[in-house]
């Protein structure tokens, strides 16, 4: 594909995170939202937490191994936020500085979700430290896919006992525990309805990935884009660099 049009000149970052209970299929949807705008050749990322670094994969790993019984809620907040930090300032702040899309599978409102609401931890405190782990970066847009509680856990434990997923310290939780966390959600959506998306995962995937891709290119003509021949996208180092095959950069 040539280039048809110059774009991507914009001040403006596009940050999106995806959340969601356990089972609620946002890693699915947003490999097919990341597929989509590299197709189209938007420069997009696609980043996870926690981890997304070197140092994020380690902490990851400490976090989610059930062995850790022991490990303090305390601990347990300022490993996922030192995770968050790490990510923020290696990979999310210079991605959007290059005039990427960064997408983002968790962020710090799974923090409030699962520590504040679920383990009932106090939430400014919460807040205080995300905006420290972070430096303020809220994101653009936030895809929330709700799903009731008995059928996200339902999923987790058919896509686990088939051998594709982890089990981790949080699917070992109770039920009242993810029903908290469901509640902080919606409460957090509703608190702040244009920044969220909420969409039923019971929906079948094309529906929902539809809905997804509608809301992120109404922000990506909002920021200054345009659907069609994203062919011009910034380095790291701030260079404007035209890509001639429509490939977004990674
Ligand atoms: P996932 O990678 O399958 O989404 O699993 C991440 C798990 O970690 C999930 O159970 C939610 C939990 N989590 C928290 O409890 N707090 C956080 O801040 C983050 C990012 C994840």
């Amino acid at each position: 594909m040539g280039i048809t049009r110059a774009i991507w000149d914009r001040e403006e970052d596009l940050f999106i995170t995806f959340e969601g209970p356990d089972g609620s299929g946002k890693t699915t949807q947003i490999q097919l939202l990341y597929q989509y705008l590299r197709e189209r050749g938007y420069p997009v990322y696609l980043t996870r937490e926690p981890g997304g670094t070197s140092i994020g994969d380690q902490i990851r790993a400490v976090l989610h191994d059930v062995r850790n019984t022991e490990m303090r809620p305390e601990a347990e907040i300022l490993l996922y936020s030192a995770s968050r930090a790490q990510l923020v300032g290696q990979v999310i702040r210079p991605r959007l500085a290059a005039g990427e899309i960064v997408l983002c599978d968790r962020y710090a409102e799974s923090t409030l979700a699962y520590q504040g609401y679920g383990r009932l931890l106090d939430l400014p405190t919460l807040r205080y430290i995300t905006a420290f782990a972070t430096g303020g970066l809220r994101p653009d847009l936030i895809i929330y896919l709700d799903l009731p509680v008995e059928e996200g856990l339902r999923r987790r434990l058919a896509a686990y006992q088939a051998g594709g997923a982890e089990w981790n310290r949080m699917d070992q939780e109770e039920v009242a525990f993810h029903q908290r966390v469901r509640a902080g959600y919606l409460q957090m959506a509703a608190a702040e309805p244009d920044r969220w998306l909420v969409l039923d995962a019971a929906q079948p995937v094309d529906v929902i990935q539809e809905r997804i891709r509608e809301a992120v290119i109404a922000r990506l003509e909002k920021v200054g884009g345009v659907t069609e021949g994203h062919n011009r996208s910034r380095t790291l180092d701030g260079e404007i660099i035209q890509e001639g095959d429509g490939e977004g950069r990674r």
